[in-house]
């Protein structure tokens, strides 16, 4: 079931998933100045879902200038994989992945994110119930009869544009290892579930994000996934769109995502690389207009990181960001901008 991915042009590129930092409004901004080929929710717990926590839901906001659009789940509980898949095809997303890569010591102490790859089987199990569930849904089944929530049900509905049920493809993002790159075991028993793409960031769950990607590992796993259906997406600290047309010849991969370079700069896909003050401050103004628009309950604090990496790296930038880093709403951001001397 390959879906959108079977459109995209190769090599592609995406906005890699962020927890805390692709949400909607920032979404919005790298789909309209940016324009990669795909782009990734934040990932949400399959686990909240099923225990009702509705606020989490806020990652699965989104515009339809954002497709083709993927929403990232995570969790160790295969039902619970069923039962959020069934939630985001009613939310008619483009695609679902499952994070088997995050490190963070809240999600892969429970089994969760990079911990999967530890427990191959269960990892199985769990792109299983997500596609079975995916085909389900295409042939009736419905949250009521999966027993997701009512409160998250209300929510659903309440976004639901009632168009025909879609079977929609699932991917997997994860890493080349636990303590150690273990390619040839871990990247054969996913592909034994077919998953539509992986998504490989060079990295260990042990290394967390130091030291550099291991792009030749990513390679590795490209050789083996290249004699299959399944797509292969190289990650991990790519700078820029040259570089990441650079790496997937190189590394042989069919598309490359970008995560960190994306910070404060949604025209990271683009030809243009360097972006003066005065842009930069345009941008950080309607970003900040964004969040108040696409998330009004959520506080500004959320915002105020973005509006430091805007200025990065200008003179005066320190002052001016102590000064942003109190703001909170636009009006504030917008004053403080127009103080700067461009
Ligand atoms: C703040 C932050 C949050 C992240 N959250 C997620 C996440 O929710 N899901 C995921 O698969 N990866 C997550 N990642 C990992 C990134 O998607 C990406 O794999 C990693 O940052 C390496 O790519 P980069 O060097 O281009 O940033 C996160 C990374 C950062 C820095």
């Amino acid at each position: 079931m390959p879906g959108f991915w079977k459109e995209l042009k190769k090599p592609f590129l995406g906005l890699s998933p962020m927890d805390g930092v692709t949400d909607a409004p920032f979404r919005s901004m790298v789909a309209n100045y940016g324009k990669p080929d795909l782009i990734f929710t934040e990932f949400v717990s399959v686990e909240g879902i099923a225990h009702g926590n509705v606020k989490g839901l806020n990652a699965f906001i989104y515009n339809r200038i954002e497709r083709p659009i993927v929403a990232q789940i995570f969790g160790n509980t295969p039902n619970n994989f069923y039962q959020a898949a069934i939630l985001l095809c009613h939310l008619e997303f483009d695609g679902i992945d499952i994070n088997m890569g995050c490190p963070a010591k809240n999600v892969s102490s429970k089994g969760s994110g990079a911990a999967l790859i530890q427990t191959p089987e269960l990892a199985q199990q769990i792109i299983l119930h997500a596609k079975k569930a995916t085909e389900d849904y295409a042939n009736g089944q419905t949250m009521q009869k999966a027993g997701l929530p009512a409160e998250i049900i209300d929510w659903a509905n309440k976004r639901k544009k009632n168009t025909k049920p879609k079977h929609i493809p699932v991917s997997v993002k994860t890493r080349i290892g636990f303590n150690k790159p273990v390619i040839e075991d871990w990247i054969p028993a996913l592909l034994e579930t077919k998953p539509v793409a992986i998504s490989l960031h060079g990295r260990t769950l042990k290394q967390m994000y130091t030291g550099s990607a291991n792009w030749d590992e990513i390679k590795k796993a490209a050789q083996i996934i290249k004699k299959t259906k399944t797509l292969v997406l190289g990650n991990g600290d790519v700078q820029n769109k040259t570089q990441a047309l650079q790496y997937a010849k190189k590394y042989n991969v069919d598309g490359v995502l970008i995560g960190r370079a994306a910070f404060g700069n949604p025209f990271v896909f683009t030809d243009n690389q360097s972006l003066d003050l005065k842009t930069r401050s345009n941008l950080a103004l309607k970003h900040a207009r964004l969040f108040e628009k696409l998330l009004p309950e959520n506080h500004f604090v959320q915002m105020r990181k973005h509006l430091a990496w805007y200025i990065k790296g200008f003179e005066k930038a320190s002052e001016t960001r102590q000064k942003l880093m109190q703001t909170n709403n636009a009006d504030d951001v917008e004053k403080i901008l127009s103080e700067i001397a461009i």
